[in-house]
């Protein structure tokens, strides 16, 4: 994912609802019902008899073991590195590319794979379906890293895949070498078993994704345009299983990422004539660009929580809360506003309730006694999901509200499509149920992504985008995601791999069964 920091550890956002939030809706829980209250919306539907798809099964042995943690090892060890947008190893990526071709033989020489080299460094591969009729799907991961220093205070080199404790450590261990391992390790063990997919589908590996994915996923998209593919869903990294991590819940969740913020980078300006310092103006462009930064500090974009697929999240969470917190989720219609002013209160949970406004660079000034005559600064937003990147910029506009302040987009976009997650909709559906067969404790949930990925590049390609590796988040995780001591546990990784290897079979159904869903009314 890039550019972390800001990602999954905005899940405790559930922790610090306060005992002051608590108090107003147990008076509002005692007021005469205005409307009925909800208390359970167990959107956690059931589906009816699925069609038996995954005839193959793995049962991984000790030889299996030893060697697909090997695999994955030899993948962390090579520092795929992107540096900017104009530099990565290339070195790295080379030798990333001779390891996939020894690690996994069958799947090069299968008969049913189709592989390519894309942009030089990244790889489209295609597996055919028996079925034509039935429309393919992408697996997409990326096998670049953000960069990584053992001095920043690992407790292993971060390229050295030292096994501790059972943990395996390095760069790239979570984001995204486990589902990018995880994948091909999947399809080497289901062709070895003669596994033919009816449901033919793409799996993408992008070289660049840390530093926007222009050259790979960019690349990989144009290609697929060319060739008029349609997909019925694609899957990405982004959201995880969180376990402990939202305090109140009754066991772990698996979110699973339906949307991305969008983002703009917005260049400020002021140009005024340059003066000496002994005669100064009684404005200068500093100063006016100072104020102008401020006013946008202090006049934060609108609330705006509960307008987004945030809401999903606690709908399908709330009946694994408890009284009170269960009643809270389960009316959202009513306690949204008040949830979004306690959320405000902390910059990590601020993120799912408004556009979020950053000044990142202001630069201007060269010489103490020279007022100069140019200020430039840099204002970083986040989109929420229900604005778009017009109405941001004009906000800010009116915001400044000084026709002396220039103010340029550099780059940015709209939030992404907010995908289906209800029970018609396939990818989401054949997600949960691997999930769920693989994991019966977990409640799975739609989520949204603070971050951005490579799928983002693909919204021409499907209406269904997901985010989610079936990774496991306990509390402290999040900060190793592009920060230090990324790991993962081996145990864990194994299960990426027989999860992969069950989804692969399980988009093989010809249609999802029918849904029949309740709802208890208080
Ligand atoms: C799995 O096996 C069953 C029973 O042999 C068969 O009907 C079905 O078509 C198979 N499914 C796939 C996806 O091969
Ligand atoms: C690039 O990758 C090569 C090959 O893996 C490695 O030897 C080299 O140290 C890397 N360069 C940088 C600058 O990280
Ligand atoms: C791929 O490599 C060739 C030859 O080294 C180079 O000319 C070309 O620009 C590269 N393409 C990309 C997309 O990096
Ligand atoms: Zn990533």
């Amino acid at each position: 994912m890039t550019d972390s920091g800001s990602k999954l550890k905005t899940f405790k956002f559930l922790k610090i609802i306060t005992s002051s939030l608590l108090l107003t809706v147990l008076i509002l829980f005692t007021l005469a019902s205005i409307r009925t209250f909800t208390l359970d919306v167990n959107v956690g539907l059931q589906l009816a008899q699925w069609e038996k798809t995954n005839n193959v099964s793995l049962v991984i042995d000790h030889h299996q073991r030893e060697e697909l943690l090997a695999n994955f090892k030899e993948a962390i060890r090579i520092p795929t590195v992107s540096f900017s947008e104009t530099e990565g190893n290339t070195t790295a990526l080379r030798e990333f590319d001779t390891l996939l071709r020894k690690a996994f033989p069958t799947v090069f020489s299968s008969s049913l794979v189709h592989h390519e080299l894309v942009a030089n460094y990244s790889h489209l591969f295609w597996v055919q379906g028996s079925n034509p009729d039935l429309v393919p799907y992408l697996l997409l991961a990326h096998i670049d890293v953000v960069p990584a220093s053992e001095s920043d205070g690992w407790e292993a080199p971060p390229f050295s895949a030292k096994e501790i404790d059972g943990f395996i450590y390095g760069r790239g261990t979570i984001d995204d070498k486990s589902p990018v391992m995880g994948i091909l390790q999947s399809l080497e063990y289901l062709l070895i078993k003669g596994y033919a997919p009816r449901r033919g589908f793409y799996i993408g590996l992008g070289h660049d994704e840390e530093v926007g994915g222009y050259k790979g996923a960019v690349s990989i998209v144009r290609l697929m345009k060319q060739r008029n593919v349609q997909l019925s869903f694609v899957m990405d990294e982004g959201l995880a299983i969180l376990d402990g991590v939202i305090s109140g819940l009754d066991g772990p969740a698996a979110l699973i990422g339906i949307s991305e913020k969008g983002s703009a980078t917005v260049k400020l300006s002021v140009s005024m004539a340059p003066g000496h310092s002994s005669m100064p103006p009684r404005e200068t462009s500093i100063g006016i660009l100072a104020a102008a930064v401020k006013r946008l500090e202090e006049n934060p974009m609108p609330r705006l929580f509960g307008h987004g697929p945030e809401r999903g999240t606690f709908e399908h969470l709330a009946h694994k809360f408890k009284l009170p917190m269960k009643f809270i989720m389960s009316n959202f219609w009513l306690f949204s506003p008040l949830l979004g002013r306690v959320l405000e209160k902390k910059s990590d949970t601020n993120a799912f309730v408004r556009t979020t406004t950053a000044v990142t660079i202001f630069k201007s000034g060269v010489k103490v006694n020279v007022i100069p005559s140019l200020a430039e600064a840099y204002v970083n937003l986040r989109i929420h999901s229900a604005q778009t990147l017009q109405e941001v910029l004009d906000l800010i506009q009116s915001t400044v509200g000084d026709e002396r302040v220039k103010m340029e987009l550099v780059d940015g976009f709209d939030p992404l499509p907010v995908s289906s997650s209800d029970e018609k909709s396939f990818g989401f559906q054949i997600i949960k149920k691997t999930v769920l067969d693989m994991f019966p404790s977990v409640t799975v949930a739609p989520g949204i992504c603070i971050g951005n990925t490579d799928s983002r590049h693909f919204k021409d390609l499907t209406n269904d985008i997901y985010r989610f590796a079936p990774i496991w988040f306990k509390p402290g995780d999040a900060q190793r995601f592009h920060g230090i001591n990324e790991r993962i546990s081996k145990k864990n990784y194994e299960e990426l791999v027989v999860f992969y290897f069950n989804l692969i079979q399980n988009c093989d159904i010809q249609k999802l069964p029918e849904p029949h869903s309740s709802v208890h009314e208080l």
